[in-house]
């Protein structure tokens, strides 16, 4: 994603984090793997014959449940799976396979409610502050569909806002500023079923915009803490907003979890004399924000006036569909990071387990385990997500994994600085550093969970942010790894809250038309469904893991053949992959979810137009929109 708002350059957000925030020196280790690049990662040849280097055996044995040969059998066929897949493409369209269709179904700027003006039609297509405040927010990413009561409400994230592209400039005066916060935060819609097909309520009495300035209560272990104080809210229990929401969650009991991602780059400081700290820099915060400029309109957003406002963004935040007067509330206990989702299953005593990835190169793969279990009759279930513990993943070379408590006895931190300073607790406990953990995905009845590795540039070339090594090894077992994998995880005896799991890779995202080493990716990689940077992954109600991806678009070098972003299907039985869904140009597929019926899948397409030319979806200008995707004979598609 490009998420900065200085549109004097065109760098990705990568690039630009990467070019702004001070980072530690490169390790020693690092230095010393950067003169040697590939040379630890398998060929493709090791990869189909068997390994032959070090480690490498190890990483085949895990690698073998999924071979190119794994053609679907009628035994393997999962229903829904037997769509024609597309071919790549660059067109400025969402496609789909014959037999289905994809209408637009919400866009940023429709209005929520009767009254208020469709924001489209003014300040030449941006509307105000004011206007967006009532309608869809920018970007939509995650999205969960709720139904109770004979009621139902789409929950979406708007993770962040182009407006500063469609300007021409950076925001520039308070107006402005206060127009990209109203972009950004959460939607709640309500939908409901016609002759035609659902469709969003305009009138709809649970429409709510939740924004960067929306009251939030702080709730968990991080409550009350003198790092959470601030001279708005010196009792450190309430905050003002939640935005750079990226993925979600959905719990057994019918709420909404929206995941703060990016947060860092909204902060900077006025004093020239500012440097951040150590915990500060590990966030990636730093002086200069990414040219949004909100903290000119509102002090809180500037580091060296309010230093522990930034320790109140990156956590993951419990909202209630069904009651729009309900205040959300941070889940302090989930630690705070550059949270992806939050993958919400139980262990077999049925305690609440949450699976949740921090994106950044280097960064670790967590587990939260509520203190106690969950039961349908429980009158305040949320309490659930404010007592439990923290965990993360270590991945042995063997096959083998373990999860890591994060506990005042394994960090010598307290309770409440394992959830404000998590990175820092992740970092003493000897975890692996992964390739950027995106979207966890649990199957709902084999057990199996997925996590899509991004992309890691970094990888065998230099240290995380906090110093520690990024090794090659057998998860993440490609320097400069530019296409990312998708790695699947089996927790010991079934049970959520073990402490050990089995893991293999279930795909290396590749090029083999280009590459012919680890490059081209696993043996379930072919021309015909290439793909990278897997990001949003989900698995259906029949079993299926869907794919979404945010990666480079070139269709050139590396990424030849690969088009647009795109949406993609896999049978975790066989390995095979499909292409289901293409998205216009500029545009990554993100977000997921279903209609009760299965008979609507929604999909999410944002920032149309990113660097590249779109139209999509109205023939003028690009607005990221959710497209309903249904079967031509009515079947069910999820
Ligand atoms: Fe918001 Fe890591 O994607
Ligand atoms: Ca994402
Ligand atoms: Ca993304």
């Amino acid at each position: 994603m490009t998420i900065h708002a200085d549109a004097s350059h065109d760098l990705s957000f990568d690039e630009f984090d990467e070019a702004h925030s001070l980072r530690q020196e490169a390790a020693a280790f690092d230095r010393i793997a950067d003169t040697s690049t590939l040379s630890g990662s398998p060929t493709r040849r090791d990869l189909l014959r068997g390994g032959v280097t070090l480690g490498l055996a190890a990483f085949l044995v895990r690698y073998g449940a999924v071979s190119a040969s794994a053609a679907t059998d009628s035994a393997d066929l999962i229903d829904g799976f037997d769509f024609s897949p597309l071919p790549a493409s660059t067109a400025d369209s969402v496609l789909v396979p014959p037999g289905y269709s994809a209408k637009v179904f919400l866009r940023w700027g429709d209005p929520l409610t009767t009254q208020a003006a469709d924001p489209a039609s003014l300040n030449d297509g941006l509307g105000t502050a004011a206007t967006q405040r009532e309608a869809v927010g920018d970007n939509n990413d995650g999205m969960a569909f709720f139904s109770a009561n004979g009621r139902h409400v789409l929950a979406v994230n708007n993770e962040y806002t182009n407006i500063h592209n469609h300007l021409g400039h950076a925001p520039r005066n308070d107006d402005e500023r206060a127009l990209t916060q109203a972009a950004c935060g959460i939607t709640l819609v309500e939908v409901v079923a016609g002759p035609n097909g659902w469709r969003p309520r305009r009138s709809g009495s649970l429409n709510r915009r939740i924004t960067p300035e929306t009251p939030i209560e702080i709730a968990g272990p991080a409550r009350g803490h003198s790092m959470m104080r601030t001279s708005d809210d010196p009792d450190g229990t309430r905050v003002l907003g939640t935005f750079a929401n990226c993925g979600c969650g959905q719990t057994p009991w019918g709420t909404y979890l929206t995941c703060e991602e990016n947060f860092n780059g909204y902060f900077s400081a006025s004093d020239p004399a500012y440097t951040p700290d150590d915990a500060q820099r590990r966030y990636g915060l730093r002086a200069k924000d990414w040219g949004y400029g909100w903290a000119q309109r509102d002090a809180r957003f500037d580091v060296s006036r309010q230093p522990n406002e930034a320790n109140r963004m990156g956590y993951v935040v419990e909202i209630d569909p069904f009651d729009p007067e309900a205040m959300p509330r941070k889940r302090t206990a989930l630690g705070r990071m550059k949270h992806e989702n939050a993958e919400v299953t139980r262990a077999a005593d049925g305690r609440i387990v949450v699976y949740m990835g921090d994106d950044e190169r280097g960064e670790y793969l967590y587990r939260f385990t509520s203190a106690a279990p969950w039961t349908a009759d429980d009158p305040n279930p949320g309490r659930l997500l404010d007592d439990g513990t923290l965990a993360v993943a270590r991945f042995e070379a063997d096959g083998t994994g373990r999860w890591l408590d994060l506990t005042p006895g394994t960090t010598g931190m307290s309770e409440a600085e394992i959830c404000i300073f998590t990175r820092l607790a992740a970092s003493k406990v000897d975890a692996t550093t992964m390739d950027r953990p995106e979207w966890v995905a649990a199957h709902p009845e084999s057990g199996e969970v997925f996590c899509a590795l991004t992309n890691n540039k970094h990888r065998g070339m230099r240290a995380n942010a906090g110093g520690d090594a990024q090794p090659v090894d057998a998860v993440n077992p490609r320097a400069k790894n530019r296409y990312g994998q998708i790695v699947r995880w089996r927790p010991d005896g079934g049970d959520h809250a073990a402490a050990s799991f089995s893991w293999d890779l279930f795909a290396m995202a590749g090029n083999p038309t280009v590459h012919d080493d680890a490059y081209a990716g696993s043996p379930n990689i072919t021309p015909e469904n290439m793909f990278n940077a897997p990001d949003g992954v989900t698995v259906d109600t029949r079993g299926l893991l869907w794919i979404q991806t945010d990666g480079k678009m070139t269709n050139r070098g590396d990424f030849s053949g690969m088009g647009n972003n795109q949406m993609l299907a896999a049978n975790p039985r066989t390995g095979e992959i499909k292409r289901f869904l293409i998205a216009p140009r500029g545009a990554e597929v993100t977000g997921l979810t279903w209609s009760p019926d299965r008979r609507t899948m929604f999909v999410g397409i944002q920032h149309p137009g990113e660097k590249f030319e779109s139209t999509w979806p109205d023939g003028s200008m690009p607005r990221s929109a959710i497209v309903a995707v249904t079967r031509e004979d009515d079947g069910r598609i999820g």
